[in-house]
């Protein structure tokens, strides 16, 4: 680092120069975070409103989820799965009792899950519900983000994913979201489909929040054509919309739920798959795993980030807090023609941003935002998604409101 560059151009040219270029960050340098915050490497704080595209919901640095890495940190890591641990059982006990399924099948991130969700319903397709071999296939809606494996990028319509990567995966077919009708008529035109894969809100699409209604139709359709719902909860779950689950708002229970990023705290990769037996019991030993799935540590961790949930309130604060922040953002509509829309459940929102100035676009908001000490992130180039830690207060929700008040008056 020569004498006129910064901290923080130092960092990021490093990043440049040895990683790989499969990111556009906003141009800052973390080194610390605790609750709502974060700070730079030159020691300016920021609200987190991205937390990790909802990893962090407990808030930084959660002292209890800390108190309890370090605590197995110093006994036993990984086992693999070759072995038992003491930790497995209690946490699959644990984590099925809260959600109230048969199983759990432990994985690390969030694309994982996805993979093993599929996975069970192929299998289960072809075992229990009779499907020819290799004939199954699995519909999801257009707009869908669930990570960005071979399989993963095969059902997405977004080029950004998709484009010079095949060939793709067979057996996925896509129809609109929120769009009962065309699902129905999937159902009925192919005997063949073992599964049905959505998330109850559409995170990446940009905060899309389906009509009311949809997520028990859904559940109807699903029970009366005798096809898997899938619940990719991996960003709308523990929490983040004001329940501990997206489809709690509706009452319905998917077939297969998968859960990520919050399950940890935002401390280490844990994911999950949660099944009744007739699913789960499908896929047989030496079938499907991964080295760390259901590791000591991430057991441990994800124990103490659930009670966190629990324990804090968390799903009423997002609520509570989302209202907030949705009527300080209508106001603020009103008084800027900046901002087209505004829309979410919970602490999971986002504004559309009008293009502005010399093609400016979120981008220019969410760099300005910076400046003023608030971390976002723009998707699709004019939504910026707002979902901060769920431990955020009332007063710090004011404050935060206000900066963005601030910076959109002023551009
Ligand atoms: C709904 C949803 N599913 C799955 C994933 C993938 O999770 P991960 O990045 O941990 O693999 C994401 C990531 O953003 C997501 O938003």
């Amino acid at each position: 680092m020569t004498a006129s560059t910064t901290k923080t151009d130092y960092f990021i040219e490093l990043e440049h120069h040895y990683g790989a270029h499969n990111y556009h960050p906003i141009p800052v340098v973390l080194e610390k975070g605790q609750g709502p915050f974060v700070w730079d490497v030159d020691g300016k704080q920021y609200f987190d409103f991205l937390s990790a595209y909802s990893a962090v919901n407990q808030g930084h640095c959660h002292p209890a989820i800390v108190a309890a890495l370090v605590e197995q940190a110093g006994k036993i890591n990984l086992t693999s799965r070759a072995f038992h641990n003491n930790l497995l059982g209690e946490f699959e006990k644990y984590i099925t009792s809260y959600f109230g399924y048969d199983k759990v099948l432990p994985m690390n991130t969030g694309v994982e899950g996805g993979e093993t969700a599929i996975k069970l319903a192929r299998r289960w397709g072809y075992a229990v519900k009779g499907i020819p071999e290799n004939q199954a296939t699995v519909i999801f809606v257009e707009g869908n983000f669930w990570g960005r494996t071979m399989a993963a990028i095969s059902s997405s319509n977004d080029p950004s994913s998709y484009a010079g990567f095949g060939p793709y995966m067979p057996g996925f077919k896509l129809i609109p979201y929120n769009n009962l009708e065309a699902l129905e008529a999937e159902f009925k035109a192919n005997p063949h489909i073992a599964a049905f894969m959505f998330e109850p809100i559409q995170g990446e699409a940009g905060v899309v929040v389906p009509h009311e209604g949809y997520l028990k139709g859904v559940r109807e359709l699903c029970s009366k054509y005798n096809v898997l719902m899938i619940a990719d909860e991996v960003q709308t779950g523990l929490c983040r919309t004001g329940k501990m689950l997206a489809c709690d708002y509706e009452n319905v229970k998917p077939d297969i739920l998968i859960l990520g990023k919050a399950l940890s705290g935002g401390l280490m990769p844990v994911s999950a798959v949660l099944a009744n037996d007739e699913v789960m019991l499908t896929i047989k030993p030496g079938e499907h795993g991964s080295t760390y799935g259901g590791n000591p540590m991430a057991c441990a961790v994800a124990t103490a980030a659930l009670k966190v949930l629990k324990e804090e309130n968390l799903a009423d604060n997002a609520e509570e807090l989302g209202k907030l922040f949705r009527q300080r953002m209508q106001e603020l509509m009103h008084e800027s023609w900046l901002i087209s829309e505004v829309r979410g459940k919970g602490l999971l929102n986002a504004i559309v941003i009008k293009p502005f100035g010399d093609g400016q676009t979120a981008w220019d908001v969410c760099i300005a935002l910076k400046e003023n000490g608030l971390l976002a992130k723009q998707t699709h180039g004019d939504i910026i998604r707002f979902a901060p830690p769920l431990v955020i207060t009332k007063e710090q929700m004011e404050e935060a409101c206000a900066i963005i008040r601030k910076t959109i008056l002023a551009l």
